[in-house]
């Protein structure tokens, strides 16, 4: 870095572009140049970002700078470069300010742009997978990188104002929290020499952990032990579903934020669900408003009012037999059939919230034999004290449930289920030692962010996505 620039103070884009910075003020700029225009007068006019502000600085750089022909000319979409200049007032429309360049340092070239993977014109989603490591390079990956950051900040800072501890539940796991039976296994055993126990099955005595462990499917089983004495806690980190549902849904690799709630039941736990996210909604608007603009223009049109209600109206709730009668008598033929006792698919979902409610919505009271083991069983028997609430355009964000508190009514469950309760001893010991009806849910991080931005596909909302059949980079 030569020398002159040392004392200069560097800002980032975003600091220039949304503080109020002196005019004639010089300043050092660091980042990649998005796009480029030299003019017949010898005048070059660089868009430089550096992943701060969605909107890019202009650099005017003129042909009398020492490496205009040599270096400025040369330069395409995402060379490196460190700029010092003068702020000047910007004479276009849609910036405030530009820089006029004393120095361009080209700190590193792209070498054969022609062939660069993300060179200027418009890539689809597919592409971009292919080049993982590229693609934040874009707008709309970068865009929504910062949102996805504000949704997980909003979050933490959502919940630790209303007193909830942050609780970091393991992630390697011996129970199948959900029973869904698709957890990917961990094992330090030699896969080509198994050992075998007198039955002739492998021995997992002799695993690492001396059973068998797996990638837990959601923290919720551990979380409840920590809210049964600090009652209200939450954890949030990734979680892990051997789900073979090649759809724009599912990864195999996810974010979950699962708060847990004491002396607290279903109503309490979809308020609580419903104001976490109208915070998440406000403060996406409030810190990303750029981002969000661009894609209701370029990703999903009307995105931008679907976040502003978010932020603002009641969500609706039914049960699952409205539900169920709505369906029926909606006049839609779907792929799935419906009748009482059908686990809701995607398309009914859909339905239910974009064409019936027409806004997000929370379905309670759904059929205890297509739901988890640990949810508390309604007074009629048929049905548990669970809820989703299902997003327009995704279906189903969140999934969470008031607790089977009552040791009796768990084991009974457990049980009919087949599930082994010697296993989960510690978890029927939390109704031994001063139970109290308790509840929880969980957001599906990237399913949240999808419905945020209106990116279609959770693939393209998660940095590095990992499904079935993927694993690239
Ligand atoms: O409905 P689920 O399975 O609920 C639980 O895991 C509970 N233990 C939560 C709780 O009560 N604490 O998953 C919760 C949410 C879903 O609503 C969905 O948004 C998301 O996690 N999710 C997935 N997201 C991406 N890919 C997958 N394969 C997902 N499976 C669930
Ligand atoms: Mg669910």
């Amino acid at each position: 870095m030569k020398e002159n620039i040392k004392n200069i103070p560097t800002y980032s884009v975003k600091q220039l572009l949304t503080t109020n910075i002196e005019i004639d003020k010089v300043v050092c700029i660091k980042g990649w140049v998005r796009n480029k225009r030299d003019s017949k007068a010898g005048i070059s006019f660089l868009s430089v970002t550096d992943g701060s502000y969605f909107i890019p600085i202009q650099v005017v750089a003129e042909n009398t700078l020492s490496n205009y022909t040599t270096e400025i000319l040369s330069i395409t979409k995402d060379c490196s470069v460190v700029v010092v200049g003068r702020v000047v007032k910007s004479l276009g429309k849609n910036q405030s300010i530009e820089i006029i360049a004393n120095t361009v340092d080209v700190i590193g070239f792209v070498e054969n742009p022609d062939t660069y993977p993300v060179s200027q014109k418009r890539h689809t989603v597919e592409y971009l997978r292919e080049v993982g490591h590229l693609r934040v390079r874009t707008n709309l990956i970068s865009s929504v990188v910062r949102v996805r950051n504000t949704v997980c900040f909003a979050i933490h800072e959502y919940l630790n104002n209303n007193g909830f501890y942050w609780i970091h539940t393991p992630i390697i796991t011996a129970t199948d929290a959900e029973g869904a039976g698709e957890m990917f296994r961990v094992t330090s055993l030699d896969l080509n020499h198994l050992p075998k126990n007198q039955e002739g099955q492998i021995n997992f005595k002799k695993d690492f952990f001396g059973k068998e462990s797996f990638l837990t499917v959601s923290g919720q089983l551990n979380l409840e032990a920590y809210c049964l004495a600090m009652s209200k806690v939450y954890t949030f980190g990734p979680t892990f579903r051997a789900e073979n549902s090649n759809t724009t849904r599912h990864l195999a690799e996810f974010w979950m934020v699962e708060p847990e709630i004491a002396f607290a039941n279903l109503m309490d736990n979809a308020a609580l669900a419903e104001d976490l996210i109208r915070y998440v909604a406000k403060m996406v608007l409030d810190k990303n408003l750029e981002d969000i603009k661009f894609f209701d223009e370029f990703v999903s049109n009307g995105v931008l009012l679907r976040l502003e209600n978010l932020a603002t109206q009641k969500f609706a709730m039914l049960t699952y037999t409205e539900a169920i009668d709505k369906l029926l008598h909606s006049n839609k033929q779907f792929a799935n059939p419906v009748s009482w006792g059908i686990d809701l698919s995607s398309e009914h979902e859909r339905w239910l919230c974009e064409e019936y409610t027409k806004t997000t919505t929370i379905v309670v009271d759904y059929p205890k034999d297509i739901k988890a083991f640990y949810m508390r069983l309604n007074d009629d028997g048929k049905t548990v004290s669970a809820m989703d609430i299902l997003a327009p355009g995704i279906g189903e964000i969140v999934g969470g449930s008031a607790r089977e508190e009552r040791y009796d009514m768990l084991l009974k469950r457990m049980h009919e289920m087949n599930m082994s309760s010697e296993h989960l001893y510690w978890y029927l010991d939390l109704r031994k030692f001063g139970s109290v009806p308790h509840a929880g849910f969980g957001i599906g991080l990237e399913r949240l962010v999808s419905y945020i931005t209106g990116v279609q596909n959770i693939r393209d909302v998660i940095p590095f996505p990992r499904a079935s059949g993927l694993i690239n980079f």
